[in-house]
Parts: structure tokens; C-alpha cells; sequence
């Protein structure tokens, strides 16, 4: 077991706390999915892991929906917050902390937090001016309305006027410290797209906001004055403080930043890169507290080419989805399928036909035929061979080598498709090998150590993709481990601990003379939905 903590330090990641106006969408769900990616892609090095996701309950936004159904704010936000631990077990992602900014200790942080900020200086009294947007609950400048003052992101929602008294944090004030931030450190901010813009709009200068509201109680109270409310963001983004503490431990600020303290990356969508990449460094600074290492801002998915929305009626439900085709199916897709940090589509046949493509035949029909020849060629045992004996030049060893490295690298900058390319092309060359050497003819004459060497090469080379790809498709992954006879559950967050790293991760791992398991399909093929004429 590794130990060391300089070998081994702590790795926390979070998703964004997401609004429970409305129960998961296929956005939230894809930034979960990748941050369960890289959270299991650290544990499998071992490393000490904590995932954070959640829910961000207070606000307008949340009051006002909750009085449209009817129900009381809490209640409403019970009801629409189980929906996402829900999904999150059917997608195979097993959060450490599931935070919700209702939750009473989170009071305590805030308040704490504030006030740590107050005794700087950092928030006045003044009046708020201008357009605020419910849905993105942030005050838009004129400019960049639609015409009919609509928000440039909910374009079906009129933005609306206020002019009230608030509470303001100096974020001007913090405009220097920020950009040197963003010059000492060019990988705070991911990726390069995203980084531009934030420093475009910092040059431009930045303005004091208000961290709070009158005429609203759906929030915590400011602690210097009952008669505000704390401003949704202002209150969610400390979230991320909140949810490193254990939640049966008394909260305090300073017990919540001892260990995990400061967050590793902050996955997030391209809207909310302003909060996560201005607003709460500053906030940060002003608490005397260090910034995150990284913030990520991934792209947009559409459907079929198309915004997706309630109002144009194609919106994607990840739980009927992940009902229809399985968590690993899902997962592998939008991993395999996005460039990370670029826009993306979501399209069924391409769906289908990527996951028949990639795992139900090039995967899963590569280790049922070999496995099926090593029952009947090799006693249902993997092939007696050290791997040692293959030379530089074997196909297969040659890709092996170096996959491990490329594909931590890739895991490492979040560019999921490209690990899964780099693997998907040694399975693809396995393929190719087999039907070259032809080991169904090579036994026939009789050429016994010829036939195992091929087998062997070919069950290593899946062994050595399924390890690497158990942080997309741990289910796929469990079973070829277990038909080649190993032991492992990639779904356990001890794997680290468990397996050695460096072993599996390497090509010629796999122990010669082990019995084998039963072989089984481990991707059942898809099939095409009937296609529907429109009309
Ligand atoms: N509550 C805030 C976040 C607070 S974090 C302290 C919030 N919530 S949200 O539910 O509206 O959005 C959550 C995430 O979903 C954002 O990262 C947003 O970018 C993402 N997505 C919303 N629609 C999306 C797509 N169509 N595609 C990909 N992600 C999208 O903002």
C-alpha cells in the first residue's frame, strides 16, 4: 500500500452544485460522469480521493418554482434533490460527499466565511441597478440582452428591473491579485478557449456585485443585517467548503479546509466559468484562503444538432436513457464521444452504432473468440508464456508499452475521448493480429508455442485496455477481469489499494498458467430504434 503523501497526495474534485428547479438533465449528467471518471482514475493510482457533487437549493429561482407546484421551498427541494442521488446510483457514480446548501451546517460555514470577509473591508451597503435573470440568477449588463430584454441563455425568459438597496462585495478591489493569479498560473483556468475569455473580460475591468437581496427569503440571512438575504452564489459556491467536512463532524471553517483544502479541479460548464474562475477566487482571497488548482469549463450538448430545452421540445432524460442502455453504455459515449471542453451532440444511431462498434465488437467479440481458442488450444488457462519473450517489435507489446503513460497523461488533462482512442486503437490492432496469425490454423499444424503466444499477447492486450478503461465502464471492465480469471471490482474505491497500480497498468501483467473464467458477452449488441416518419 502506498502511503507516502508526497507519492500519493489527496485529489478532490467537484462537480457544480446544480439547481433542483427541475429534476437532472443530461448536462448535469454529463459533468458528473466525467468527474466520476477522473475521481476513479485517481483512486486507481491510488490516491486518497474525495468527489464532490450536490445540490444548489436557495434562491428565487427555487422559490418561485416551488410556489408554482405548490409546495413548500424545503419540501420541494427534498423531493427534487433525491432525484439526483437517484441518478447518480443508476449512472455507476459514487459521490464522497453529496452536499445540499440547505443543509444547517452550511449556515455555520457561511456565516463564518462572511464574516472572515466583512472583517476585511470587503462588503459595503450601496443600491443595485439593473436587469436581473431568474434562471441564471446573475444581473446582466444591457448590452448583452436580446432584443425584448431577454437573457442571452434563457432567450425565452424576459430578464427584470431592480433597483434596490444590497449588500456588495469588492470584487474591484481584487483585480490585480486576480490577473496574477491568471499570469503565475496559465493552467488555472481550462481550457485555453475558456481561459481567453475570462481574461477578456477581466481586462475590461471588473465591478463590485451584491451578495444580497431584499423582498426574498429563500436563502440564509446576511449575518450583519436580517433584512437581507444571502445571494444564491454567494451562499453555493461556499458549498465546495461545506462538503469537505465530514457531515457528522461540528462545522467549522478551519476543521473544513484541513484536509482537502485546496479543491484539485472544479468541473463545470462553459455558463458558470465567470463565478468559478472571478468570483470565487477573489472571495477566496478576501478569506485569506488559497484558490483552487484548476477550474475546468467543459462545452455544451446538443441533441441531434439542436439547443436542447423544454421549449423545443427535444430535451434528452438521462434516466430513461441510462434505463434503456445501461450505465457503462452512457458513460462511454459522451466520454468517447465529445472532444471534453468542446460542444457536442447527442445522437441516437451514432449512440448505438459507436457502442456496438467499439465495445460489443471490437472489445467484447476480441475476448469472447480468443477466450473460446484458449479453452479449447490451452486447457482454459492462459497461455504459459512470459511476457518477456516478446520483442520490441510485437505488434501488440510494441502499442502495450507505452499505453499506460499515454492514457494517464490523457486522463490527467481531462481528454477522455482521446484515452479512450489510444486504447480502442491496441484493441483494434489486437483484432488485426489475430486474423493475420490465424491461431485456429496454427494449432491445426500443430505449432503449439506459436498458438499461445498469439492467445496470450491477445488476452493481455484486452486485460491491459479493460484496466484502463474501468474508470468509463468499471461493469464492462469487472467482467473481463473476472473471465480472465483475476479478481478485482473496479466499483470498489479501495482499487488502489487493492491492485497495484504499476503492475496493471503495464503491458505483460497477466499470469501465465491462470485458470480462466467463463466466457460470456460483456457488451450486449444495441439495437437501431425503429425509425419514425415525421410528419
Ligand atoms: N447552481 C448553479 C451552479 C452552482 S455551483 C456552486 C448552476 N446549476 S445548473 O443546474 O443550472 O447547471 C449546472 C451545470 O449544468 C452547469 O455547469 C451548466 O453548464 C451545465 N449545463 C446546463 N445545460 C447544459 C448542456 N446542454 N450541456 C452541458 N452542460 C450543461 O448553474
Amino acid at each position: 500500500m502506498n502511503s507516502n503523501p508526497v507519492d500519493n497526495p489527496t485529489f478532490a474534485i467537484t462537480t457544480p452544485l446544480y439547481y433542483v428547479n427541475g429534476l437532472p438533465h443530461i448536462g448535469s449528467a454529463y459533468t458528473t460522469i466525467a468527474a466520476d471518471v477522473v475521481a476513479r482514475f485517481y483512486r486507481l493510482m491510488g490516491h486518497p480521493v474525495l468527489m464532490i457533487t450536490g445540490t444548489d437549493e436557495h434562491g428565487q429561482k427555487i422559490q418561485r418554482t416551488a410556489a408554482e407546484r405548490g409546495v413548500m421551498p424545503q419540501a420541494h427541494c427534498d423531493e427534487f434533490a433525491a432525484g439526483f442521488v437517484r441518478l447518480w446510483e443508476l449512472l455507476n457514480i459514487d459521490c464522497d460527499r453529496f452536499i445540499r446548501t440547505t443543509a444547517p451546517r452550511h449556515n455555520t460555514i457561511v456565516n463564518e466565511f462572511f464574516q472572515r470577509v466583512w472583517d476585511q473591508g470587503d462588503i459595503y451597503q450601496g443600491q443595485q441597478q439593473g436587469w436581473y435573470c431568474v434562471s441564471c440568477e446573475e444581473f446582466k449588463e444591457e448590452r448583452d440582452l436580446l432584443p425584448d430584454q431577454r437573457c442571452p441563455i434563457h432567450t425565452n425568459k424576459s430578464v427584470e428591473w431592480r433597483d434596490e438597496s444590497n449588500y456588495f462585495f469588492k470584487l474591484s478591489k481584487y483585480q490585480d491579485q486576480l490577473e496574477q493569479l491568471y499570469a503565475e498560473r496559465p493552467d488555472f483556468i481550462q481550457p485555453e478557449a475558456r481561459r481567453n475569455e475570462v481574461l477578456s473580460f477581466v481586462k475590461r475591468g471588473l465591478q463590485d456585485f451584491s451578495i444580497s437581496r431584499i423582498n426574498l427569503d429563500w436563502g440564509f440571512p446576511v449575518p450583519v443585517d436580517a433584512d437581507h438575504t444571502l445571494y444564491v452564489w454567494f451562499d453555493a459556491l461556499l458549498g465546495y467548503i461545506t462538503a469537505l467536512q465530514d457531515p457528522d463532524e461540528a462545522p467549522s471553517l478551519d476543521q473544513a479546509i484541513a484536509r482537502w483544502w485546496p479543491i484539485n479541479i472544479h468541473l463545470i460548464g462553459k455558463d458558470i466559468l465567470r463565478f468559478h474562475a472571478v468570483y470565487w477566487p477573489a472571495m477566496l482571497m478576501s478569506a485569506g484562503l488559497p484558490v483552487p488548482d484548476r477550474v475546468y469549463g467543459h462545452g455544451f450538448l446538443t441533441k441531434d444538432g439542436q439547443k436542447m430545452g423544454k421549449s423545443q421540445g427535444n430535451t434528452l432524460d438521462p434516466v430513461e436513457l441510462v434505463k434503456k442502455y445501461g450505465a457503462d453504455a452512457v458513460r462511454y459515449y459522451f466520454m468517447r464521444e465529445i472532444e471534453f471542453g468542446k460542444d457536442g451532440d447527442f445522437n441516437e444511431t451514432r449512440f448505438i452504432n459507436l457502442l456496438n462498434a467499439d465495445l460489443a465488437n471490437d472489445l467484447g467479440n476480441l475476448l469472447n473468440r480468443t477466450l473460446k481458442m484458449a479453452a479449447r488450444y490451452c486447457g482454459d488457462r492462459v497461455p504459459e508464456i512470459d511476457a518477456e519473450i516478446f520483442g520490441d517489435d510485437h505488434p501488440l507489446r510494441a502499442i502495450g508499452v507505452s499505453l499506460g503513460q499515454t492514457v494517464s497523461a490523457a486522463y490527467g488533462h481531462l481528454a477522455f475521448s482521446q484515452a479512450c482512442a489510444a486504447v480502442l486503437a491496441l484493441v483494434q490492432a489486437s483484432n488485426k493480429f489475430v486474423d493475420d496469425q490465424a491461431p485456429w490454423s496454427l494449432f491445426k499444424q500443430g505449432k503449439q508455442a506459436e498458438t499461445e503466444a498469439v492467445l496470450y499477447a491477445v488476452l493481455e492486450s484486452v486485460r491491459q485496455a479493460a484496466y484502463l478503461l474501468s474508470p468509463i465502464i468499471p461493469g464492462v471492465s469487472n467482467q473481463i477481469y473476472a473471465q480472465l480469471g483475476l479478481t478485482a471490482d473496479f466499483n470498489d474505491k479501495a482499487i488502489g489499494q487493492g491492485l497495484n497500480y504499476s503492475d496493471h497498468v503495464a503491458w505483460g501483467y497477466l499470469p501465465p498458467g491462470q485458470p480462466l473464467g467463463v466466457a460470456a458477452p460483456v457488451f450486449q449488441r444495441l439495437e437501431l430504434p425503429e425509425l419514425v416518419p415525421s410528419s
